[in-house]
């Protein structure tokens, strides 16, 4: 069963961004890059860091610590991150950005 929560306005992620975001108790870093959005858990999983001091540039988001870096679509290592990123469900409906909660977090 999905529950999607509302996260944000479409436009308050305007352009390539990163922004933090507290959804239901659950810390997010919230990526648009591409005309896409993704949505991660907010720590980093080498260091617990914040992943949304990091960097995008094209499809790779690079934490700003230690320059782990994944791939936004599939959450997979691309350099050496030594573990993949997990992701929520993200879906844009309504002029709103959601997340599904409920939902495994997932590789794609
Ligand atoms: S805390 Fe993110 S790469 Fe180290």
């Amino acid at each position: 069963m999905s529950t999607w929560q509302r996260v944000c306005d479409v436009t308050a992620l305007e352009g390539n961004v990163i922004k933090e975001f507290d959804v239901e108790g659950k810390k997010l870093a919230v990526v648009r890059a591409g005309g896409e959005v993704f949505a991660f858990p907010l720590r980093c999983p080498h260091m617990d860091e914040p992943l949304s001091t990091g960097m995008c540039d094209g499809e790779t988001l690079t934490c700003s610590f230690h320059l782990w870096q994944w791939n936004l679509k599939s959450g997979k290592s691309t350099g050496d991150a030594e573990v993949d990123l997990l992701k929520y469900p993200v879906k844009e409906e309504s002029g709103g950005v959601f997340v599904d909660l409920a939902t495994e977090l997932r590789y794609d």
